[in-house]
């Protein structure tokens, strides 16, 4: 495993489209095994692998929780129902956090590093994580969805 470099923003490769993984291969396996530990030093909840350079469908995702670390292969979000807001940031805009509302329960349908599918239901911080780390493979910025920006004593 490796740390890999987390991309800022200002790179145009956040604002790109992120291919579909064809074949889970060696490849695909050692970026998330590299993003997991770059997500780890880094101390965030979510990474997605355009944050790594890579333009593919493939995020990661801890908050922390029972579900552990999860990991999302050509992510696609079936469903979503009501409405939270809280406060967001990105690791590719270090230091910076804004109000975002988000739905409060998504679920995402994905394949595993086996390749099997899964459908993951996530409520309150994980479904934000879902919302924010699917966003970044279709080039999206949370700083697009901020309503409001949170001063350093908020923060
Ligand atoms: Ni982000």
């Amino acid at each position: 495993m490796a740390i890999r470099n987390i991309v800022k923003v200002g790179d145009s490769i956040l604002t790109k489209k992120c291919r579909t993984v064809e074949k889970i291969d060696g490849r695909i396996l050692t970026l998330l095994d590299d993003m997991a530990e770059t997500l780890e030093k880094a101390g965030g909840v979510g990474l997605a692998a355009p944050q790594v350079g890579v333009l593919r469908r493939v995020v990661i995702i801890d908050v922390g929780d029972e579900n552990g670390l999860i990991e999302l292969i050509n992510p696609e979000i079936i469903s979503s129902s009501g409405e939270q807001t809280d406060a967001e940031g990105c690791l590719s805009y270090p230091g910076k956090f804004g109000e975002v509302t988000r739905p409060n329960v998504v679920t995402v349908r994905a394949a595993d590093r086996d390749g099997n599918i899964r459908e993951i239901t996530g409520e309150g911080l994980l479904a934000r994580a879902i919302c924010h780390e699917c966003d970044h493979l279709d080039g999206k910025m949370f700083m697009e969805l901020v309503t409001r920006w949170l001063d350093d004593e908020e923060q």
